[in-house]
């Protein structure tokens, strides 16, 4: 139950944040109830806990005796034998139904422009098909493939929640039943200017931000996902995020081999092009499995080494994708006390006593957030690591041009996709440098990877043309 504006004033006082109630007096009754739905959802413990930590305090940072690149599964194929009993062992889960998708979609998606969640973005050149259409295709035909179903939690914020269920509302769940579909709301917290105190950004309105991808571990417990997903028999959830048009969302490579070795928590990793690449490093640190964030590398220098021939000595780069055991977000959740926060020092608007809006021009407040990957240094079994190539997995899109962009993630799966067609008999126009030089599109309903395309292809001879896109049903549209 919601606590009275009395409660709330008495604990805001209690923790020094009275003034946040300042404008109280201009508010109508809408903006009070407003501000007290998001008084009562501060955990302000936690937030001074937070403030003293961190930004009254200004800790050192943690002191590692030996840091040592994670030793990595080799990237898979099926000519391995091992390689394929994991992946026989993955569709046997999937079969079983014992593997749901996680999609971590709650974050602001402010680099990219885009005025609404960042799964709505029309990434497909051709058909402006959106991220969320083609995560939905690749359930859909896994689905079909293993005969069952596979339910897909979506994390969502304050920031997005309307716009993301509207979207999928109006376009009927991609065809996926709407049973197997739920929204979960990630909490918020309050951002702190320097001196731990909440922000006002209008007379009845904190600054707040989402708590971080990591926040997905108290949502799933607390909107009883995790209940929901152990009643239909899931054993373990595979997670991604929201901006990898690429991804393989239920990978029976990754599942089998978090399977067969009984893994809490596995992760995905791919081999860095260059030290300073804005990727988490995965490495053992003192022994233990952490990801370095990339905005924490020059707090340990070691971790930018090459080696002889320029590789990247600490090369397990983060593509963000992981599998939780059902269980162990529960054992995670139960010391959620023990996880730790991370602060970013962020220009924030904010009213001053006069109720003037200051825009500062220079970090004035913090921001915290949790990161999922900090789950890695609680399992109890080593973490599963299984390197991948980013060709098909991996296209991060974090702006629209330049590195980990819409233009690349278009470019390197016209590159795949066209390599399929290729190699099905096509003339693929090519740019000097390599790259295929047309759009190009397909499906993932059509087929998911290039074995699957070959078998529905026939042998067909596509006429590329100016580029195509090819539909599930196999029809094609031009540019
Ligand atoms: C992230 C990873 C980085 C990784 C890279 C791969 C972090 C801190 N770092 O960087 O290690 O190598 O992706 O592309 O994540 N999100 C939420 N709720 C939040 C915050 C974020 O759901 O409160 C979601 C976003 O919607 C997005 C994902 O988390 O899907 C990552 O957020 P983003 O800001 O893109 O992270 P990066 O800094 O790019």
């Amino acid at each position: 139950m919601m606590k009275d504006e009395c409660t709330l004033r008495a604990l805001a006082a209690r923790h020094g944040q009275d003034h946040i109630f300042a404008f109280w007096g201009q508010l109508n009754a809408e903006g009070r109830a407003a501000l007290l739905a998001q008084l009562d959802q501060i955990d302000f413990p936690l937030m001074d806990r937070l403030a003293r930590q961190w930004v009254l305090d200004q800790p050192a940072p943690e002191v590692f005796k030996d840091i040592a690149p994670v030793p990595a599964i080799p990237v898979a194929s099926k000519n391995d034998p091992a390689a394929r009993e994991a992946w026989d062992a993955g569709e046997d889960q999937l079969r079983k139904g014992r593997v749901g998708i996680f999609l971590v979609a709650g974050g602001q998606g402010t680099r990219l422009g885009f005025p609404g969640p960042k799964g709505c973005y029309p990434i497909g050149p051709i058909t402006q098909k959106t991220i969320f259409q083609y995560h939905a295709e690749k359930i859909n035909n896994l689905e079909r493939r293993y005969g069952c179903v596979i339910p897909w939690y979506i994390m969502v914020s304050d920031t997005n929640e309307a716009a993301t269920r509207d979207y999928f509302e109006a376009n009927r769940y991609f065809g996926l039943s709407p049973q197997a579909v739920t929204f979960l709301k990630q909490r918020m917290v309050p951002c702190m200017d320097e001196n731990g105190r909440f922000m006002l950004e209008d007379p009845g309105r904190l600054a707040m931000n989402p708590n971080g991808h990591g926040g997905c571990i108290p949502a799933m417990v607390e909107n009883n996902v995790l209940d929901d997903a152990r009643r239909r028999g899931v054993e373990m959830l595979s997670y991604f995020q929201v901006d990898n048009w690429a991804v393989k969302v239920a990978d029976p490579f990754f599942i089998g081999y978090h399977a067969l070795r009984n893994a809490a928590m596995s992760s995905k990793v791919h081999r860095k092009r260059e030290p300073r690449e804005s990727v988490g490093v995965h490495c053992l640190c003192d022994g233990v499995y952490r990801v370095v964030e990339y905005s924490e590398l020059d707090i340990y220098p070691q971790l930018l080494e090459t080696d002889s021939d320029g590789n990247v000595v600490y090369y397990a780069g983060n593509p963000a994708m992981h599998i939780m055991s059902t269980d162990f977000v529960q054992s995670t959740y139960d010391r959620f006390d023990e996880f730790p926060w991370h602060l970013a020092h962020k220009k924030i608007a904010f009213l001053n006593p006069a109720g003037q809006l200051i825009k500062p021009d220079k970090p004035n407040a913090y921001k915290f957030e949790t990161f999922v990957f900090d789950a890695l240094r609680f399992a109890e079994h080593p973490p599963v690591a299984l390197e991948i190539h980013p060709l098909g997995e991996y296209t991060p899109t974090k702006q629209f041009d330049g590195d980990n962009s819409v233009v690349a993630a278009r470019q390197s799966m016209a590159n795949l996709w066209g390599g399929w067609l290729e190699r099905a008999g096509c003339i693929v126009p090519r740019k000097t440098d390599g790259d295929v030089a047309v759009p190009i599109e397909i499906s993932p309903s059509f087929a998911l990877d290039e074995e699957e395309f070959h078998e529905f292809s026939h042998g067909q001879e596509w006429e590329i043309g100016d580029g195509l896109a090819i539909a599930a049903d196999g029809s094609i549209t031009r540019p």
